[in-house]
């Protein structure tokens, strides 16, 4: 099974943005194997670090590795997505020449209460990883005005949100088909 990190740019205990995550990795199978991979024990990038790198960041670098595909769920901040999803992305691009995220497909989604549901945050983030060698899906779009209501109990198990969700996800797993059919990037 196709295995994809899943980045969340929250670090707060209830993050509408790891609810959604949460969400979709239960239904991402059997096409996908969302795993989410915690980014709230990297320190802030320093260079110096990679004299002694600390044991969150071998972990990360190492879940990327082993991640066929990457998912990032952001929050939106300011008109721009989150200095969590930021560090994390400096992190894995590093040391120069093992930069973790070339090649590989990638997919934006993001929740929050405003109307325009991170809309802002995740144009923001599309051009950083497209800088950092990502394959990034372009459509759809997945932009959630969060409605807690909508996940209170199981809702969001099914029902019209259900649906917009497993169609989501279906899109990532066919775009990452789709890059498996080109040539892949030295
Ligand atoms: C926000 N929030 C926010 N929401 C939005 O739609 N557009 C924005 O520009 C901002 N800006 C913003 C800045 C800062 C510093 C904070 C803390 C929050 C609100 C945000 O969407 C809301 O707090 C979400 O719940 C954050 O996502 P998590 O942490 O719940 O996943």
């Amino acid at each position: 099974m196709t295995k994809v990190a899943v980045i969340v740019g929250s670090l707060r205990r209830e993050s509408i943005n790891r609810t959604l995550a949460e969400a979709l990795s239960a239904i991402a199978g059997p096409r996908l194997d969302l795993e989410l991979v915690e980014v709230g024990d990297l320190p802030l990038y320093n260079e110096d670090l990679w004299a002694d790198p600390p044991a969150a960041v071998l972990d990360f670098k190492e879940a990327l590795s082993r991640a066929n595909a990457v998912l990032f769920v952001t929050p939106e901040y300011n008109r721009y997505f989150t200095p969590a999803i930021k560090n994390a992305v400096d992190w894995g691009t590093r040391p120069r020449g093992q930069n973790a995220w070339l090649g590989k497909p990638a997919a934006i989604c993001g929740a929050s209460p405003g109307p325009i549901g991170t809309a802002a945050a995740q144009a923001s983030l599309r051009g950083l990883l497209v800088t950092c060698g990502m394959v990034v899906m372009g459509i759809p779009e997945l932009m959630l005005t969060f409605d807690a209501s909508a996940f209170a109990d199981g809702a969001h198990r099914e029902g019209p949100l259900r649906e917009r969700l497993d169609a989501w996800i279906g899109s990532f797993a066919d775009w990452i088909e789709l890059t498996r059919t080109k040539p892949q990037i030295d």
